[in-house]
């Protein structure tokens, strides 16, 4: 009963921000994301008859109170489905830095459903699985499908699921992550989509998204990147707009986030195909086309307030790990 499984970090084109059932994570609006190949979590799950808790391993070391709660509380949502009640043993670790900005909970909650199905022959559908995981993670649900990815916000449980728009292979567009922190964020997605409600600005950015939803969808239909580009970054004003006049207000920009969104428009001026978008952290997603990767690059490694530099294409679905038997015992 053990499984390894890696998924992807997904990147929102039209962001998830806002929930209106958050125990189930119901969002507020339908959001399009494409699912990334280089930033992901591997995750084992281990069910062990002689386990008396549940142990729970991120990056080499115990997790977190508040991290160790979610993942047991979706390794309850598995056991019930499998009907069993074996404690387990999970191990996770990402290529990128956990709560800044890059969604490590999507891909980590994804991972953990995708092992954990694995583990328990949990018999789920596509839509069972994108379900499943949306109850971990809300970003998690897109992360549960490769390449393009639309996650119809739908009406209860059943219905709130990921679907895909695109194959990864459809439209080869690079995310290249600009790192200016490994700190952790002081508030987390969850406290955020909350907190969303209570802006005033939230009504008109609910409806803003209805409007762009089918605008992106043709935009990828059509490897149309300029309306993709220019989309991404409006939707990125929009919900940290949205952020800035919640109440109380949510700021999670550095002065090096801030720095980062003027390069790219200066770049973009002098004719670089270049778009930011930003998560809930003050890392920089630099949307652009496979021959311009090397171009943005050089232009951030140049700038002192970028650490780190990750690029990424689209991604798979997750994969689950083959086990095989050497001699005699089995390795992933
Ligand atoms: C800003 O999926 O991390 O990345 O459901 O509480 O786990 P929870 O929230 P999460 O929210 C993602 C917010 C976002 C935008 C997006 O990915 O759509």
């Amino acid at each position: 009963m053990e499984a390894t499984a890696t998924a992807g970090a997904n990147i929102a084109i039209v962001k998830y921000w806002g929930a209106r059932n958050l125990a189930q994570r119901l969002p507020t609006n339908d959001s399009i994301s494409l699912t990334l190949d280089t930033a992901t979590t591997t995750t084992t799950v281990r069910f062990e008859a002689d386990l008396k808790e549940d142990v729970v391993m991120l990056q080499g070391k115990e997790a977190s109170e508040s991290a160790r709660a979610r993942v047991i509380a979706h390794l309850d949502r598995m056991r019930t489905l499998a009907d069993i009640s074996l404690r387990a043993h999970v191990e996770s670790s990402n290529t990128f830095p956990i709560g800044a900005g890059v969604a490590s909970s999507a891909s980590g909650f994804a991972a953990l459903s995708a092992a954990g199905k694995a583990a328990l022959g949990l018999k789920l559908s596509q839509r069972g699985m994108s379900t499943l995981a949306r109850l971990g993670s809300g970003s998690a649900c897109r992360s549960m499908v490769g390449g393009w990815v639309h996650w119809v916000q739908g009406t209860c449980h059943e219905d709130s699921y990921a679907k895909q728009i695109a194959p990864p292979e459809h439209w080869d567009v690079r995310d290249v992550i600009a790192i200016v922190t490994d700190q952790e964020k002081p508030v987390s997605s969850t406290e955020g989509h909350r907190r969303a409600l209570t802006s005033p600005m939230f009504p008109a950015r609910l409806a803003r998204v209805k409007s762009i939803v089918p605008r992106v969808r043709d935009a990828i239909h059509g490897r149309d990147f300029r309306t993709l580009g220019t989309q991404a970054e409006a939707e990125a004003l929009s919900m940290h707009a949205v952020m800035l006049t919640s109440a109380p207000p949510l700021l999670y920009w550095l002065p090096a986030t801030v720095e980062l969104m003027q390069a790219v428009w200066a770049w973009r001026a002098e004719g670089v195909p270049c778009y930011f978008t930003l998560d809930a952290g003050p890392n920089v997603h630099i949307l652009t086309l496979p021959e311009t990767v090397e171009e943005v690059e050089g232009r951030l490694r140049a700038l002192p307030c970028v650490q780190r530099i990750l690029v990424c294409g689209p991604g798979p679905a997750p994969r689950v790990h083959e086990r095989k038997e050497v001699s005699g015992e089995l390795e992933a």
